[in-house]
């Protein structure tokens, strides 16, 4: 077992032998596309902190949910910024609201040939940017949350969508989507449940995004990062009320969390390469301080290397036209 009968160089001599014995590959079909739409633009308005990225218009969203589809991206995640918000978060149940319309817009323009996903959650839609609904005290209320995402979960499938993402991490969230699904005649649509979800500072540039209100952090509700064993409880207990996939998210930091999440799962895995993650590597790439197209693939890969079966990237896109290319 040792040297010169092993040389591991010998496998990487050429690019044709590293492509061989490649041991995980990037495919179009693994990557999601997350998506923002805000209500009564009349221009796609870029994401200061997300160069490349931008808040649609319905126009600019149909285009570039078919532009996912010729290149064979797996599917898009659709995240509404509604015009008017209140505490409750009303517009997300209107069946005309941003996120809503959203959903049957892209599904009328691609129809079943990209899974369409919507983020059941309510920070988009409440004027304090909580994912929930507060309590006298100011706390988020959990079971008062719950029945909204219910109610948040059949538009949505109403709307067409082929898989709801619930992304505020409130304790019995798929049970209750679940049975308001099946209750409501939406048996087939599938539940990709964020199972282990971090209180992360990563998710900075998403706030811009999503013009978020929120004042204070999500620390009540969200995972802390220093908690690994307690993702396996998440997944669990997430996998009881119903999940059909679970996630990761963040991703980049959090790839111990990604492997153990794989190694038990019995369902689909997703991990999120959230909004700083991608703000980090494009600052550091525009200033010349790192390979672009290299960091963006090596950070995907290094993904999916850790257990992911598929991967929400704000990259979806481009990097699947990179794979096509090569
Ligand atoms: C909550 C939600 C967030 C993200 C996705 N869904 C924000 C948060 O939890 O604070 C973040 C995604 C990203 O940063 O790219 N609806």
């Amino acid at each position: 077992m040792s040297f010169p009968n092993h040389r591991p160089r010998r496998l990487r001599t050429t690019p044709a032998m590293r492509r061989l014995t490649a041991e995980n590959r990037l495919a179009p079909a693994d990557l999601i596309l997350p998506a923002f739409i805000r209500e009564g633009l009349t221009e796609p308005s870029p994401i200061s902190s997300m160069p490349g990225v931008v808040q649609h218009t319905t126009d600019s969203l149909k285009r570039a949910a078919a532009e996912a589809v010729e290149l064979g991206v797996g599917g898009i995640m659709l995240f509404g910024v509604p015009a008017v918000r209140d505490a409750q978060g009303t517009a997300s149940l209107d069946p005309e609201g941003v996120l809503n319309k959203a959903i049957r817009d892209v599904k009328a323009e691609v129809g079943d040939e990209l899974v369409i996903m919507g983020d059941v959650c309510l920070d988009e839609f409440t004027d304090h940017g909580h994912c929930g609904v507060l309590d006298a005290e100011g706390y988020v209320d959990n079971d008062a949350t719950l029945e909204i995402y219910g109610q948040m979960a059949v538009a949505q499938a109403e709307a067409g969508a082929h898989v709801l993402g619930p992304s505020g991490m409130m304790d019995g969230q798929i049970a209750v989507i679940r049975q308001a699904l099946e209750e409501s005649g939406h048996k087939n649509t599938a539940v990709l449940a964020y199972a282990a979800k971090y209180a992360s500072a990563f998710y900075g540039p998403f706030r811009e995004a999503v013009d978020s209100q929120l004042k204070g952090d999500r620390r009540t509700y969200q995972m802390d990062a220093a908690n690994r064993r307690e993702a396996i409880l998440e997944v669990e207990l997430d996998l009881e009320e119903g999940a059909d996939m679970v996630m990761v998210k963040p991703a980049m930091s959090y790839l111990d969390i990604l492997a153990d999440v794989a190694a038990m799962s019995p369902v689909p895995v997703s991990a999120y390469q959230i909004s700083g993650e991608y703000a980090m590597i494009e600052a550091a790439a525009a200033n010349g301080w790192i390979d672009r197209r290299g960091a963006i693939t090596e950070s995907v890969l290094g993904i999916k290397r850790a257990g992911a079966d598929t991967v929400l990237t704000y990259w979806a896109s481009e990097l699947a036209g990179w794979l096509k290319e090569s």
